[in-house]
């Protein structure tokens, strides 16, 4: 079965055809980070003008090119920004009418979780570590369709708070990759930033997140150093990095030993990080990861995840799109 993804959550135009699931037929992608930087940060009202403007012309000069027909179409439809959410889903439930194709509703999380499927074959269970701009959390994946959450972020992500720390050093957005580059030859034991265990004061919170006092210690060492040279802020962004990567440690620990799953998964913009891939490396876990250029938001994810939800669809007799455009998750117990 061969189906056209749309990914439009957030500050990425993708669409794909991919072929039951895995094989990749073709792929267009328009990323607005450069309406973006400016800002520093997402402009919701801007995202949703943008996937407006280009989501046509990318389908056109996609289909135009190929003589690959699709048999459905799937597309994300939560959680992200609702403007650029509405831009989607209404493109593909217009295109649905136009070809008589089916079209299914995909959960932009779950499309990553299971992204790592589409290079390498991953036994279920496995645990998901999902780090992005819009995102930190824990999944149990258990099977191409069936996901619960086991930790999330209780104030920022760890790529927004890469952009924020970016954004006080004078890089530009997104930061994560700049912090990357200066991190290489910085000293990372320079600076001891805060890591975070929100289990020390609440064993409830031993798998979530938190990392808006690292971001707040960057804040107060930049304050107290106004006259920064360059060998400063290598140290700076190579024990921030540090900081967060390990921040990200400690919860998913707690969920390996919790659920006897030794199986990690990363994706998500930030599981590009080499570091973070190094570190993980250290854990007495099997990890696995999609290619760097697979981490990020990508129509091939969601028409990957699709052919598993439209399988699901036409095994139960469900018809088109059922889910609705929240961005709330609930947690499972561990
Ligand atoms: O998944 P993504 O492309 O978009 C969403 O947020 O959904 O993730 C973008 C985030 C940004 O915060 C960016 O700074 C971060 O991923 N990022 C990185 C790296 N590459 C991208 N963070 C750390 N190291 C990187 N190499
Ligand atoms: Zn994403």
């Amino acid at each position: 079965m061969r189906v056209l993804g749309i990914e439009s959550t957030c500050d990425e135009t993708g669409l794909a055809l991919v072929e039951d699931g895995v094989c990749v037929l073709e792929e267009v992608l328009r990323s607005q980070v450069e309406d973006h930087a400016p800002w520093h940060g997402v402009v919701p009202e801007l995202a949703a003008r943008s996937h407006f403007e280009h989501i046509q012309t990318l389908y056109m000069s996609m289909i135009s090119g190929t003589s690959n027909a699709y048999d459905a179409i799937a597309v994300s439809v939560r959680p992200g920004l609702l403007g650029s959410l509405l831009v989607g889903r209404t493109f593909a439930e217009t295109l649905g009418v136009i070809t008589g194709r089916p079209v299914c509703g995909v959960d932009h999380l779950e499309a990553h979780l299971y992204s790592v499927q589409m290079e390498h074959t991953v036994p279920y269970p496995y645990l998901g570590l999902l780090v992005s701009g819009g995102h930190t959390l824990i999944a149990r994946c258990l099977s191409p369709t069936s996901y619960e959450y086991l930790g999330t972020t209780l104030d920022d992500s760890v790529g927004e708070a890469f952009d924020k720390v970016a954004k006080m050093l004078g890089m530009p957005y997104p930061g994560g990759p700049h912090i990357e580059n200066q991190a290489r030859d910085g000293d990372r034991t320079r600076f001891a930033f805060p890591r975070t265990a929100l289990s020390a004061k609440d064993p409830q919170r031993a798998t979530c997140f938190s990392f808006s006092g690292l971001k707040t210690a960057v804040y107060y060492l930049l304050k107290s150093h106004a006259d920064a040279d360059p060998g400063f802020i290598r140290d700076v962004c190579a024990s921030f990095q540090e900081a967060a990567l390990e921040s990200l440690m400690t919860p998913l620990a707690h969920c390996v030993s919790q659920t006897g799953i030794r199986r990690v998964v990363i994706c998500g913009g930030v599981a590009a990080n080499s570091r973070l891939r190094e570190i993980l490396s250290q854990l007495d876990v099997d990890c696995y990861a999609p290619s760097p250029s697979r981490c990020s938001d990508q129509g091939i994810m969601i028409a990957g995840q699709g052919y598993h939800v439209l399988q699901r669809m036409l095994e139960n007799r469900e018809k088109d799109i059922t889910v609705s455009p929240t961005s709330r998750i609930e947690l499972a117990k561990p």
